[in-house]
């Protein structure tokens, strides 16, 4: 057997080609190495869920939502050129959920954050005709005036309850649990969210998967998960509230 001398020259030019495909390797390695993970096991779904900063007192906030709700200029364009666009487009949404017997005529219905009331009328069109929205400034007949934070309603009053606008909410472990409080037993509630894109400056909070909805609604059941276009609003979500709870 040959004694490896390291004055060789193939064995220098050995040494040479596997630092060389070492370094490489290395390089590359590092370049592809995933992000460090955290030391928590949980699954952490914080992360999903942001609430923006910026709002110093809960009045400072409703100051702010109000002032988009009393916004003239948009409450011309909602009840005027949105008005039966609008009314359409949830009418085709509430009759899918019929065939899929998630409502009926006989539901009793709230719309949450319903603004001048476009779904609530669209309810009433498709045949559930015992239906109301809530928002911060009444709009009479449809809408009565209601903080989703503190909705004004007794425990268990509705089988439906809809909302577009989970991401205005501050507090979305209270918005969460006045819907479950406020719906029936094997009540359904129905949330259109944005994941794959931001809401606007008015939103007080960012979603970015469905995954804290999972863990906020304690007391339902997923019922299903579907991508909508939903005026800017990509994923429907809905759930049933346990028997009991
Ligand atoms: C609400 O709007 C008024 C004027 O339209 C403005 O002066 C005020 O700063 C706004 N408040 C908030 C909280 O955005
Ligand atoms: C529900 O109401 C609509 C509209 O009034 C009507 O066309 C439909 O037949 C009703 N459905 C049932 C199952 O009663």
């Amino acid at each position: 057997m040959q004694k490896i001398n390291p004055r060789n020259p193939l064995v220098i030019k050995y040494l040479f080609v596997v630092l060389l495909f070492s370094l490489l390797f290395f390089f590359l390695f590092s370049l592809h190495s995933p992000q460090p993970k955290s030391v928590t096991t949980q699954p952490n779904d914080d992360n999903d869920l942001k609430i923006r900063p910026g709002y110093s007192s809960y009045d400072s906030y409703i100051q702010k939502q109000l002032n988009k709700t009393l916004n003239p200029k948009l409450r011309q364009v909602w009840t005027t050129r949105d008005w039966d666009r609008k009314i359409q487009v949830f009418s085709k949404f509430f009759d899918r959920l019929k065939t899929e017997k998630l409502l009926t005529n006989e539901s009793k219905a709230l719309c949450i954050g319903a603004r001048v009331g476009q779904e609530v009328q669209a309810l009433k069109r498709v045949g559930v005709s015992d239906s109301v929205g809530i928002d911060l400034v009444p709009y009479p007949p449809l809408v009565v005036k209601g903080d989703f934070h503190h909705q004004p309603f007794d425990d268990e009053t509705f089988d439906f309850e809809f909302s577009n606008v989970f991401d205005h909410a501050l507090y979305p472990e209270k918005f969460v649990g006045e819907i479950e409080r406020t719906l029936k037993p094997s009540g359904v509630s129905v949330l259109h969210v944005a994941l794959s894109r931001r809401a606007d400056k008015y939103s007080a909070n960012d979603l970015y998967s469905v995954k804290p909805l999972l863990r906020l609604f304690k007391r339902s059941e997923l019922a299903h998960v579907k991508k909508v276009d939903g005026f800017g609003l990509d994923t429907e979500v809905v759930f049933r509230k346990k028997k009991s709870s």
